[in-house]
């Protein structure tokens, strides 16, 4: 029994009373969790009214029962308990406490017209005091008392009303704290997840960021060697072919001078042979910076060309095949996927020891799709992707395909070939070429 509780109550003590609920009142409203809460307010109303056996009773949510949430005087089995804790909410002596939203008293609810058929196994219900739990003068369950060993009275009742109104209130707020740490929990947990996947998002920018920073620092310095490459190229054979041709000239106007006809003859012819030299290198470079075919026929020539270029330079098989009508597309398409196969040819002359290769262009009315294929040694894609240092053809390539609009999808393993296809979506707008 409580300290405080004299016990039982009378009218003779209504301060006792007072005090007694007050002190239950602060007790009750510091507990936070709802089990508690239930058992501490049953446990003083039996102690209020000295009654043996009670139970709090919540309405489900469909409103259809009266859920039995906390029990004292009798100790329930689990099965038992699984399977009579609903009380439905239909006129009987308990659930018309809930119904009529008022007090119920019976001398004897075993014999009481509204009684409910005890379940086998439960004690025998004697005398019996229900109040419902009323929040703003609504129903939201009852607390039942019962078994006192002489009949309830009027007092009893107006105790456990009053009592009664104050579980309710700690009930609904043990509820809507329970509530409330649920959803602070699910939101701690989203917040948890949403952070983790911030964090990746970060992680990847940044790696992004470097490889990024990485390609522009190789692209600059690409493009210094190539100017190099091309200075060298034009002063070394051009150069040296035109101070050929310079000298043979000058040499011809000597021979003419002294009338020495078939030798200046032979200068001049000279002249031109180095000339046509001359003519070719130049062609040689400028195709190297932009090819000329590409311009003038399209993609189709133009990587057909190039695969023989490959063949002849490598003596490894490369076909090319070409699906759906070749149509002409923005120059800005076409050099990118001219580059991205001379990267990819590149790749397999130099890596791969591949002995067949295949090349297969297919235009449909949406999308551009190249693919090379090579059978050659293959390689680990996870460990190039994780330590991408220096290696900056395959990230150039994915990065130049997002730049329009498409994608890269490279496929390898080791000792299977590789595999290497671009889409790009053709643009339909006439404007955009
Ligand atoms: N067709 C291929 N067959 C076998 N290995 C390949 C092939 N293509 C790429 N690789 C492997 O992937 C790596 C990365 O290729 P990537 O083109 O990105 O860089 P790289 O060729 O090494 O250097 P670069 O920046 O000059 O292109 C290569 O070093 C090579 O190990
Ligand atoms: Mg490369």
């Amino acid at each position: 029994m409580h300290p405080l509780l004299p016990h039982p109550l009378t009218k003779t003590e209504p301060l006792a009373q007072l005090q007694a609920l007050y002190q239950m009142a602060v007790e009750l409203s510091a507990l936070r969790s709802l089990e508690r809460v239930l058992d501490t307010a049953l446990r003083y109303c039996l102690e209020l009214t000295g009654s043996q056996f009670g139970f709090i009773g919540l309405n489900t949510a469909n409103g259809k029962a009266l859920d039995v949430v906390a029990i004292q005087g009798f100790h329930p089995s689990r099965p038992f308990y699984e399977h009579n804790h609903l009380i439905p909410l239909r006129p009987n002596i308990f659930a018309r406490v809930v119904l009529e939203n008022r007090p119920i008293r019976s001398e004897d609810a075993m014999t009481d017209p509204t009684r409910v058929g005890q379940p086998k196994g439960h004690p025998p219900v004697g005398t019996f005091l229900g109040v419902p739990l009323r929040i703003r003068d609504e129903p939201m369950g009852m607390i039942g008392v019962a078994n006192r060993p002489e009949s309830y009275q009027d007092e009893h009742e107006q105790l456990l009303l009053t009592f009664a109104a104050q579980v309710a209130i700690v009930i609904r707020n043990a509820q809507l704290y329970e509530q409330l740490t649920a959803t602070n929990e699910a939101l701690e947990q989203k917040v948890a997840r949403r952070t983790r996947q911030l964090e990746q998002a970060r992680d990847d920018l940044a790696q992004k960021a470097a490889q990024l920073q990485r390609l522009l620092t190789e692209t600059v310095n690409v493009q210094e060697l190539e100017r190099q490459r091309i200075a060298q190229d034009m002063h070394d054979g051009t150069n040296q072919l035109l101070i050929g041709a310079m000298l043979e000239l000058k040499s011809a106007r000597q021979r003419l001078g002294r009338s020495e006809w078939e030798r200046a003859e032979e200068s001049l012819e000279s002249v031109q042979h180095i000339l046509r030299q001359v003519e070719a290198e130049i062609k040689r470079v400028i195709y190297d910076l932009r090819p000329p075919t590409l311009d003038a026929l399209g993609l189709a020539p133009a990587i057909r060309r190039l695969a023989e270029q490959f063949e002849g330079f490598t003596q490894v098989p490369c076909r090319v095949m070409v699906f759906g009508e070749p149509a002409r597309l923005p120059s800005r398409v076409e050099i990118a996927v001219f580059r991205l196969l001379q990267e990819s040819l590149h790749n397999v002359s130099v890596h791969a020891a591949a002995t067949d290769v295949e090349v297969i262009l297919a235009f449909a009315p949406r999308t551009l799709k190249l693919t090379v294929i090579d059978d050659g040694r293959g390689f680990d894609m996870a460990a190039i992707y994780q330590n991408s240092n220096g290696h900056l053809g395959l990230i150039g390539m994915k990065e130049r395909a997002e730049s329009l609009g498409g994608r890269v999808t490279i496929q390898s393993q080791l000792t299977q070939g590789t595999r290497v296809e671009l889409i790009v979506p053709v643009p339909t707008d006439e404007t955009n070429r």
